[in-house]
């Protein structure tokens, strides 16, 4: 007998999946059963429904559930300086590439795609900041699909858990406390290098580009290989010549793409 607060079969949990691959790219496999149903429940819960079917009716008719689904579909992890060795590398081999390379336009474009709550775009942004000369023209765009992390981000506030990695200088220099929650919020400064926008990447891209540098990391993952193809096309194709694409740790190129080759471990480089 099922014990579970709520009725849940195989057909309902294909219906529903079906439904996140068609909004999302992302592709829920097998044993993702129980974490939709968690996932969901709440949302069932809060919508005062008694089933799963009756959730996948409401949600081909309402758009704004739709966005609730979505937002509890998606994955959120993230961290500041997560994957260290590409802040690293960002700061010693290719923002001083760039220097050299944008010299006449002192123009520098970065995308964080699939940005999370923003931990990624300020992490970048704080390397940005402490080693670029002054005069040159630097903007970072931060885009998710989910709508609320994309709000967080756009808040710039966070937990002294959240930012307990970051160093001493780096808080001092780029966060203020707010003394009523005791929360940190990024300073005014580091804000406004950062564009922060709701975007599918299944969809159409209002961006023109060229960027220089793509972030794109622990996103692909969920994705099949086809739509991974189509993706990593349309990256290059927004990259300038010998943009670079870095990716998350267990994500790789391997046999979807002849567009980039590759500079160091998850780093690639648009090929012209
Ligand atoms: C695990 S987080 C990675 C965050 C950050 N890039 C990092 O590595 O720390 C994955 C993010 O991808 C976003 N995402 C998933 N599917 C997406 C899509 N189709 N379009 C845009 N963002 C998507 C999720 O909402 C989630 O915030």
């Amino acid at each position: 007998m099922d014990e579970r607060e709520f009725h849940f079969t195989k057909h309902d949990f294909d219906k529903l999946r079906q439904l996140v691959n068609e909004h999302t790219g992302i592709k829920l496999s097998d044993h993702k059963q129980e974490m939709l149903y968690s996932r969901l429940s709440r949302r069932l819960r809060s919508l005062h429904l008694n089933s799963f079917a009756s959730y996948y009716e409401l949600l081909k008719s309402d758009e704004e559930e739709i966005v609730n689904f979505i937002n509890a579909i998606t994955t959120n992890l993230t961290a500041f300086f997560r994957e260290a060795h590409h802040f690293t590398l960002l700061e010693q081999v290719l923002i001083p590439r760039l220097l050299a390379k944008n010299s006449a336009s002192r123009k520098i474009r970065i995308w964080s795609a699939g940005c999370a709550s923003g931990e990624e775009a300020y992490s970048i942004a704080m390397v940005i900041k402490e080693i670029m000369p002054s005069g040159w023209d630097v903007k970072i765009l931060a885009t998710d699909l989910d709508s609320s992390v994309v709000a967080t981000g756009k808040l710039g506030i966070y937990t002294p858990e959240q930012v307990q990695k970051i160093s001493k200088t780096r808080l001092k220099n780029w966060f203020r406390t707010i003394p009523a929650t005791g929360q940190l919020q990024v300073n005014s400064e580091l804000r406004s290098l950062i564009t922060f926008k709701h975007l599918n990447l299944m969809h159409k891209w209002p961006m023109r580009g060229p960027f220089d540098i793509i972030f794109c990391r622990n996103v692909v993952i969920y994705f099949d290989k086809s739509t991974q193809k189509i993706l990593f096309d349309r990256f290059a194709n927004l990259l300038d010549d010998n943009g670079y694409l870095l990716i998350g740790h267990s994500e790789n190129l391997f046999q979807l793409t002849i567009r980039f080759r590759l500079l160091k471990q998850t780093v690639y480089v648009k090929c012209q």
